[in-house]
């Protein structure tokens, strides 16, 4: 590619998704069997019902390598040039995920890197993802967001077992331009280190998390990025069709489009289903709702995450045509 072309072609533009869950899931009742909790109380206080739970065989690997094989299955044909992975759950500290992904992907030799920014890992390796297409670095990245929160609770913590779940979501990201439908649009991002002891984990089975604080955090952090990132758009928050919040409590995400005053019917979720996945909550999401015809090409969609560090963001795009199929749950990739 010359340089023009690349400059004439600098825009981020989502081209496919998709996304993976284990098979396995662990509802309300199973946690009621084994921790002092009820159904209604998870239900009210967090939507959740139910999350899918990998078992020892399914490593945050395998999820990430699901959802992004289902992601380049369903993408126009594209040479994908380089692999993100955010996660803050890798199956071992050294080496990264990505490169053992990009091999099983058959995409060895791409540049290939992990990221961790917790449950907003998603959005900040969508962010760095475009920043090499406008860089002229690379013209096609897939963008994965894996995680296994499930394990990072102690079992035996009502308080935090029954919020989080396991899966994989991705995108294919290619080089376009600004006013195509499925272009990123500015990307709002930020941090605050003095509210890291909110929510920590030293190792699985010792999460540690103050539910309220960061409660509140969530929703003052999704709310003012999702009305930063749509001035910067140039839209009016009434301009938004759908919006696509981080699942990690379905009163977070209704305190938050309460304050955008963002109507519930353009409110997105799944998190009945899922229960909080991390890094691969919003691609997860916009999967699941481009299968079920909720997010329909021409939306105006504004995509917002919070999580651990503190990490937060906010992004808008017109939701492209793609053909997207429901999330796999095949027992082998
Ligand atoms: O991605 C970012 C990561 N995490 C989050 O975003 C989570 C943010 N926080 C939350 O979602 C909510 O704070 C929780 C769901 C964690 C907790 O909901 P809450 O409405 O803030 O409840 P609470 O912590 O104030 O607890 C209320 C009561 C307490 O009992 P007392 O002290 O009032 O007697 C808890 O011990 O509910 C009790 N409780 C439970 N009861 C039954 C806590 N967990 C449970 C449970 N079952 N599982």
């Amino acid at each position: 590619m010359t340089a023009a072309s690349v400059a004439a072609g600098r825009a981020a533009v989502i081209c496919a998704v998709g996304a993976a869950l284990p098979p396995h899931t662990v509802s309300n009742a199973d946690l009621t069997a084994r921790l002092e909790t009820t159904d209604e109380w998870i239900r009210s206080r967090t939507g959740i019902t139910q999350r899918h739970v990998a078992g020892a065989d399914l490593s945050t690997t395998d999820l990430a390598v699901r959802a992004g094989a289902q992601a380049l299955a369903d993408s126009e044909p594209v040479t994908v040039e380089a692999l993100v992975v955010a996660t803050t759950t890798p199956d071992r500290c050294c080496p990264a995920t990505a490169p053992a992904v990009a091999t099983r992907l058959g995409l060895t030799g791409i540049p290939a890197y992990d990221l961790a920014a917790g449950c907003t890992g998603f959005l900040y390796a969508l962010t760095t993802a475009a920043g090499l297409i406008a860089a002229g670095t690379v013209r096609t990245v897939l963008v994965i967001g894996a995680d296994r929160l499930a394990a990072l609770p102690d079992p035996e913590d009502r308080t935090t077992v029954p919020l989080f779940g396991d899966g994989a979501g991705a995108v294919v990201l290619r080089h376009g331009r600004a006013d195509e439908a499925g272009a990123l649009g500015p990307v709002v991002l930020g941090s605050d280190g003095a509210g890291a002891g909110l929510i920590r984990a030293s190792r699985p089975g010792a999460l540690h998390m103050d539910g309220g604080e960061v409660f509140r955090h969530a929703v003052d952090r999704m709310s003012t990025a999702s009305r930063q990132a749509t001035a910067a758009a140039g839209w009016e928050l009434g301009d938004v069709d759908r919006l696509v919040p981080h699942q990690a409590n379905s009163r977070i995400t209704a305190f938050v489009a309460r304050r955008l005053g963002v109507p519930e019917d353009r409110q997105l979720s799944n998190i009945a289903e899922t229960g909080n996945t991390g890094a691969a909550s919003i691609p997860l999401l916009l999967a699941r709702s481009a299968a079920d015809g909720r997010l329909k090409p021409g939306h105006r969609t504004l995509l917002t995450a919070f999580g651990a560090g503190l990490t937060w963001g906010a992004t808008t795009l017109t939701w492209p045509g793609l053909s997207p199929q429901p999330p796999t749950q095949r027992s082998r990739t």
